[in-house]
């Protein structure tokens, strides 16, 4: 099918974008240049619209987000611009145009006091500015479209881009000191494996609130100390230049959910679920990079 994809240069998007080609889609990539969703007008929204009906789009996949989320407590406007009110202008424009769409939100909807995963059922509350912005986003798309996938996912990574992986990666290169929270819980998910979920849910699935993230979880912390595991069982010693820290010494603008863990519920409920544990997702991600000579 024809699939256009906002966000292709974002490191969800550059992935998603490989593996529609690899799974035979035909993708039209929508960046920043043909649709600024930092404005929202109805020229965007005809001219967005038009693309979509001329290409014949069977599907819009929205990745492009404004996702600085320290920087959203002071661009509040922008956040809100491009999170809630650019998102629904896609929507709108898919709907129009007779196209479902696939919408990327985030852990963060939750406030992280929960003692087990969140699922599809629980009330999100969010604690940042970027957080409000992205569940506005989801309620004004849900709104917007009669036919929409609303995808939250968290702790995400993969080649290229700006993650905190591909980071990680080359300041322990260079051999940087770095402090790693110890006690914020995450479900490290691989943007290539989230992207070949998020197709065969298109393909396959009913619409709905989906929760889509590798198996598992741990902290920061241990997902550093893993990293370094895995790429020393596959011959590449990275220097140990980071430390364990509290949540409160990394003082940052926005607040984040202490553990903001995802339960996929009705991905398992639907038989739809296909995302790993999170280690073999890892280890599957530092392969890779070996083998591109990137690690
Ligand atoms: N990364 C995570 O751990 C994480 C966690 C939870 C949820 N999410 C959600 O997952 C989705 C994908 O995230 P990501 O990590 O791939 O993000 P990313 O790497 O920051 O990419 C975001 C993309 O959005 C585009 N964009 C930003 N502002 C735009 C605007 N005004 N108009 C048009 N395009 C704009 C960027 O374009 P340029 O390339 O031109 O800058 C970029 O391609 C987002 O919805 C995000 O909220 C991510």
């Amino acid at each position: 099918m024809r699939v256009a994809v906002l966000g292709p240069q974002g490191s969800l998007g550059i992935h998603l974008c490989e593996e529609l080609r690899l799974a035979g889609h035909d993708v039209d990539a929508i960046d920043r240049t043909v649709c600024d969703l930092a404005t929202p007008d109805r020229e965007s929204l005809y001219r967005l619209r038009d693309r979509f009906a001329s290409g014949d789009c069977q599907l819009v996949v929205n990745t492009a987000a404004f996702t600085d989320v320290d920087g959203a407590e002071q661009k509040t406007d922008e956040a809100f611009l491009v999170n809630a009110l650019g998102a629904e202008l896609v929507a709108r424009a898919a709907d129009e145009a007779g196209a479902a769409i696939c919408h990327l939100s985030t852990d963060f909807v939750f406030d992280g006091e929960s003692t087990r995963p969140y699922d599809e059922f629980d009330e999100p509350r969010p604690l940042s500015a970027y957080a409000r912005s992205k569940l506005a986003g989801e309620r004004l798309v849900g709104k917007a479209a009669a036919r929409s996938f609303i995808v939250r996912v968290g702790g995400l990574y993969g080649r290229r881009g700006r993650n905190f992986v591909s980071t990680l990666v080359s300041r322990l290169k260079a051999g940087q000191p770095l402090r790693i929270d110890r006690e914020r819980w995450t479900s490290p998910t691989w943007n290539r494996l989230l992207a070949r979920q998020l197709i065969t849910l298109c393909e396959r699935g009913e619409h709905g609130v989906y929760h889509a993230t590798c198996q598992g979880s741990t902290t920061w912390f241990g997902f550093a100390e893993a990293l370094c595991d895995e790429a020393a069982a596959l011959g590449r010693d990275l220097p140990r230049t980071f430390v364990g820290v509290t949540t409160q010494e990394l003082t940052a603008p926005a607040m984040r959910p202490r553990s903001s863990l995802l339960d996929c519920r009705m991905l398992r409920l639907r038989g739809l679920l296909k995302l790993p544990p999170w280690r073999e997702a890892l280890r599957a991600y530092l392969t890779e990079l070996l083998i591109q000579g990137e690690l």
